[in-house]
């Protein structure tokens, strides 16, 4: 078949490509999300054509994109008023929404379903081709089925050229993952797919939210799937993709000892690697993650690669799309290579880290408190004093002992001072809290944290698996504060403002609790937990 090459910077071309729509054609579209291959949503044979086209299995039904909220009601039983909720908060945008079908959808485009999937796609072209077409536009992504989704105009070109009847050219997809999908034919609103919508943010809308089982765990056999999509191997590279769960630092280790793989890493990680490497994104912001991670995993197959190790993405927000991603594109494959969590603690002064430590205890953790370690005799031996002295002068020790009190005064007197003394005893401190951390493991503890009030900005997140974020509302905060330290409000207030900003502290957590009054923070972190633990026990779960 010639397959026509349109483009959305040329005039006539998105009426061409809705022509061809109307005909009864196949037209690859692009979307916010990822791009689409399109076709009339409601004509049942040019929707055949899509399953041919894609080598999809037809029981798995496809989502049907309007142009406006406005079109939805002719395509479902009715309207709830959850889904005019979902519309008005997150349309036109990548979240696709599930309800009971109408007679005008066929049994082609919902794959045999009484139910029936749609999207108002935020994409000006997307929204222009519906327009030009005059009907809803039934579009899976536009890649070969099995095969990643596509999120540049030449991945389209490379799996559809001569099977379809137009590519129409949009650039670079901005989300990079599929939208999130939620059923509400179920009794509670269920995420069947996670994407560019959030699941918090889909809490906000509609309250309780369950997550399908299917989103995060490979689904058992004989286990029927919510979502025919998941039942599918799915976005798989030809290389085999392992995900190494381990902190960042020790994700680099590893992969430079194995040896024999690539790094599927993140664009920190790159300049430490020893092996060839391609980063999808930065490991502090997910979006990034989520918009390169379908063009790195066609890298791998570009560069012929047979085994790659991906670094772990935080699950929260976003990254949850990226997780549930790259753990089929890894066929479910995850290796803790020490069989053991390190969890970083930290948060803002105040907020109720030493709470939080408590129950990480009280489940058996074992916490090694980074304060305790700073004024531990044990950083302070003889080369360390010494570099002091020549550094701030000989008056910080008094009878060969540290003067703290003098320590203070000289090394907080500046900035510079300030940096010089991290420089010296920071190093020491990072040791003695590994060694604290070896001792704990060689004691057989599998649950280990370090409750680091500076975790973050000392960069010591870098030898932690998970980082647990506490916060709380500034007004608990300072109340906090002025409760414990004896501090004149005034001096609370600049403690308060002299710390990361809450984004700093989102961007970094892969769980962030929020302690307000009456928060039960135990009840809060069991999740977590709870997960964390049944990783250890079972890693490829
Ligand atoms: O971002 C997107 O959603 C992209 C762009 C092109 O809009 N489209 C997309 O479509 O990802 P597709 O076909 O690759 O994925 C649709 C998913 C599949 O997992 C399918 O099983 C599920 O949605 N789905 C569709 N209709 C459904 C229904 N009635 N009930 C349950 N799951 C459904
Ligand atoms: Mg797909």
């Amino acid at each position: 078949m010639e397959t026509l090459v349109l483009s959305d910077r040329c005039p006539g071309d998105i009426q061409a490509a809705g022509a061809i729509l109307r005909r009864g054609g196949l037209v690859a579209i692009p979307t916010e999300t990822v791009y689409g291959l399109a076709a009339n949503a409601l004509d049942g044979e040019a929707v055949k054509k899509i399953y041919r086209a894609k080598g999809r299995p037809s029981d798995n039904p496809l989502i049907v994109h309007i142009s406006d909220p406005a079109q939805l009601p002719p395509l479902v039983q009715e309207v709830p008023e959850s889904a005019k909720k979902l519309a008005a908060a997150f349309w036109p945008g990548p979240l696709t929404i599930i309800l009971p079908k109408s007679d005008r959808i066929p049994r082609e485009t919902s794959g045999g379903l009484d139910t029936v999937a749609v999207r108002c796609p935020s994409h000006p072209t997307a929204r222009a081709v519906i327009d030009a077409a005059e009907v809803p536009l039934a579009a899976p992504s536009a890649n070969l089925s099995g095969r990643p989704s596509p999120t540049t105009f030449h991945h389209v070109q490379e799996d559809l050229t001569g099977r379809v009847d137009a590519l129409l050219d949009g650039g670079d997809c901005d989300v990079g993952v599929e939208s999130t999908v939620l059923t509400l034919a179920t009794p509670v609103p269920r995420l069947l797919r996670p994407g560019g919508v959030t699941l918090s943010q889909l809490r906000n809308v509609l309250g309780e939210v369950e997550v399908d089982p299917a989103v995060l765990h490979r689904m058992k056999a004989g286990q029927r799937a919510a979502s025919p999509g998941m039942k599918y191997k799915h976005y798989s590279p030809k290389a085999e993709v392992v995900i190494v769960d381990a902190a960042p630092q020790e994700y680099v280790e590893y992969v430079n000892q194995r040896g024999d793989g690539w790094a599927l890493c993140f664009e920190e990680d790159a300049p430490f690697l020893q092996v060839p490497a391609l980063a999808y994104g930065s490991r502090y912001d997910s979006a990034s993650q989520a918009h390169r991670l379908f063009e790195a995993l066609h890298g791998l197959d570009e560069a012929g690669v047979v085994k790659a190790y991906a670094a772990m993405p935080r699950k929260r927000g976003v990254g949850l799309a990226v997780y549930n991603r790259l753990i089929r594109a890894a066929a479910f494959q995850v290796i803790n290579p020490k069989g053991r969590h390190i969890l970083g603690l930290t948060g803002p002064t105040g907020a109720g880290k030493s709470t939080a430590a408590q129950v990480l205890r009280d489940r058996g953790w074992l916490v090694v408190d980074c304060d305790q370690a700073t004024r531990s005799p044990l950083v302070y031996d003889g080369p360390c004093l010494a570099e002091l002295s020549t550094a701030f002068g000989p008056q910080v020790l008094r009878d060969g002992m540290l003067d703290r009190a003098e320590l203070a005064r000289r090394a907080f007197s500046s900035e510079e001072a300030r940096t010089r003394l991290g420089e010296i005893t920071f190093p020491r401190i990072l040791r003695y809290v590994r060694k604290l951390l070896e001792e704990g493991e060689a004691q057989g503890y599998r649950q280990l944290a370090l409750d680091a009030p500076t975790l973050l900005e000392a960069g010591l997140d870098s030898i932690c698996s998970r980082v647990l974020v506490v916060n709380a509302p500034k007004e608990d905060r300072l109340a906090r504060i002025l409760r414990r330290d004896g501090l004149t409000p005034e001096a609370a207030l600049r403690r308060l403002e002299a710390q990361p900003s809450p984004e700093f502290y989102a961007s970094r957590a892969d769980f962030l609790v929020e302690n307000g009054p009456g928060t039960d923070m135990k009840a809060a972190l069991a999740p977590f937990l709870e997960e964390l633990e049944q990783e250890l026990e079972n890693p490829s779960l």
